[in-house]
């Protein structure tokens, strides 16, 4: 995870500029029908929290969020008809996420969180991890739900599930709110997705740009 979100904007700005006609591939909009990116008009959200800052449109709204962490809980109910869950949080993006999803499952469980930072300007290009935070349960034998807010590259993800399932758990999942599906660097299978993403640059449910816009209750993407 970039400590600065300013490094994702660029990173984005750059694979956008290759991938250009990524634009016009089809995604969920969370109302059950998929929908063309370039169908969709320009507009800009008066919202004082996006401090001026043009968006093209709300991608996902407060409805829409709300009804996937219902359908997100129930399916991670399902999934865990026993043992110990525990749920791991990435820090920071997945703040917001993980406080609604986990009020959403109907099972005992257990949360905490994983503070994880690329290190050194050549690691980021590698995509070596470290913790920075580190949970203080034992994760032996527990089943370990990962949840992150977005999967871009994956190189993130792909560390920390190499690192975590040294630890013996019982079984070791992710659950991620949005899925850019452009992920070339995870093995590892992604189990719980809420969104399949426009590859764009998203804002706000814990999502930042250089820090900011983490507290806008709907997901926008930005101009
Ligand atoms: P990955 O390791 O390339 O998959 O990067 C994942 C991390 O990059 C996420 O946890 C976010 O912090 C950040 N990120 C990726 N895409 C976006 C975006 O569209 N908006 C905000 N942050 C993003
Ligand atoms: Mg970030």
């Amino acid at each position: 995870m970039s400590a600065d979100g300013c490094d994702d904007l660029r990173k984005w700005q750059c694979d956008c500029s290759g991938r250009a006609e990524c634009r016009n591939d089809a995604y969920d909009n969370g109302s059950g029908h998929q929908e063309t990116i370039s169908s969709v008009s320009d507009v800009s959200v008066a919202d004082p929290r996006l401090e001026g800052r043009a968006v093209r449109r709300v991608v996902y709204d407060e409805a829409a969020l709300a009804a996937k962490c219902r359908e997100l809980g129930n399916e991670i109910t399902a999934a865990y008809p026993d043992g110990d869950l525990l749920v791991l949080g990435l820090l920071k993006g997945s703040f917001i996420f993980v406080s609604d999803l986990v009020r959403q499952v109907h099972r005992p469980l257990a949360v905490d969180f994983l503070v994880a930072s690329s290190y050194g300007d050549a690691m980021v290009s590698s995509g070596n991890v470290r913790l920075l935070y580190d949970p203080e349960t034992t994760l032996e034998g527990k089943h370990i739900l990962l949840v992150e807010d977005i999967v871009d590259s994956g190189r993130t993800l792909e560390r920390l599930v190499k690192l975590l399932s040294e630890r013996n758990p019982a079984s070791l999942d992710i659950c991620a709110l949005l899925h850019k599906h452009i992920a070339t660097e995870l093995s590892h299978p992604v189990r719980f997705v809420g969104f399949d993403a426009p590859d764009e640059f998203l804002v706000g449910y814990g999502l930042d740009h250089a820090e900011r816009f983490r507290h806008v209750p709907y997901i926008a993407s930005l101009l």
